[in-house]
């Protein structure tokens, strides 16, 4: 299969083809979607919640984001691989952002980089376009400042918040971002937002009408119990599958039953003389 490019990415707009997107964080769950057919995987810093089990996506590090994108990497062939870059890692200065996006594509292979925020974020978007990292923008519910949002909630709901999203959305694309994940607005402003701006916008927990969904991969998998967003879809149900197996694996290892003479390993030699050998 032939690895999909941002160039890839942004003609799939208005194409008819709703483009596919779900986080990865190691190698073997990546190389899973890959072969499924996913259009593109973003090793999101949800990594923080999901993986590494902090309460947000704050604490998360360049270098803890780019051990596990480097990971994805490895196990993609296909996908369009996106790099998210942790809070605290572009805010500084265009420079400090110049400096960490090119380490996403320099030391973990990947593609390009996805960022949060509106128009205070377009001097960052701009630099690391001008130095070649393709930037995906996040508007919306940002996670990484939800705490200014007044927590995780729906953004854009009236007319005045909606106009503010508009102008993050148009100045993103004005300063270079190839495409855009738009989180957790009403469904009648996505479809809006989608028509109003020329590049690709990916939604999650923003209705049916956008070109592009994603979905944290644990969540749509159901193996992340703490909490499920009400945008979320779980189509596997993979947390009690794994407390079921991994229970019957405890009982068997009591009783016998596991590993059976299919999982040992037999020889024609009688080692049972050994049992006579004097300790030296
Ligand atoms: O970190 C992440 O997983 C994300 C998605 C929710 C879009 O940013």
């Amino acid at each position: 299969m032939k690895k999909i490019t941002v160039k890839d990415f942004r003609e799939m707009k208005g194409s008819g083809h709703i483009i596919s997107m779900l986080t990865a964080y190691d190698a073997s769950m990546a190389r899973l979607l890959d072969q499924a057919g996913v259009d593109s995987l973003l090793v999101g810093d949800s990594l923080g919640m999901v993986v590494l089990g902090y309460d947000s996506t704050v604490p998360v590090t360049m270098e803890e984001m780019l051990h596990h994108a480097r990971a994805v990497s490895r196990g993609t062939e296909h996908a369009l691989v996106i790099g998210d870059m942790p809070f605290g890692s572009y805010q500084v200065s265009v420079e400090q952002a110049i400096i960490n996006g090119t380490r996403f594509l320099k030391e973990a292979g990947c593609d390009c980089v996805k960022l949060e925020g509106g128009r205070e974020v377009c001097a960052a978007v701009q630099g690391l376009v001008r130095a070649g990292v393709p930037v995906m923008g996040h508007i919306g519910l940002t996670p990484q400042t939800a705490g200014q949002l007044g927590g995780f909630k729906v953004q854009g709901k009236d007319m005045t918040a909606a106009r503010q999203l508009l102008a993050d959305a148009q100045a993103l694309e004005q300063a270079g971002a190839f495409a855009l994940v738009l989180e957790a607005v009403p469904a009648p402003l996505a479809k809006i937002l989608r028509q109003k701006i020329s590049v690709p916008v990916i939604g999650i927990g923003a209705g049916p009408d956008c070109d592009g969904q994603v979905l944290v991969v644990h969540d749509m998998l159901g193996l992340f119990e703490k909490f499920t967003p009400k945008f979320v879809k779980q189509y596997c149900h993979l947390a009690p599958d794994i407390t079921q197996g991994v229970q019957a694996y405890l009982q068997e290892i009591q009783t016998g039953d596991f590993p059976a003479e299919e999982h040992s390993f037999a020889v024609q030699e009688d080692f049972s003389a050994l049992l006579a050998d004097k300790e030296e």
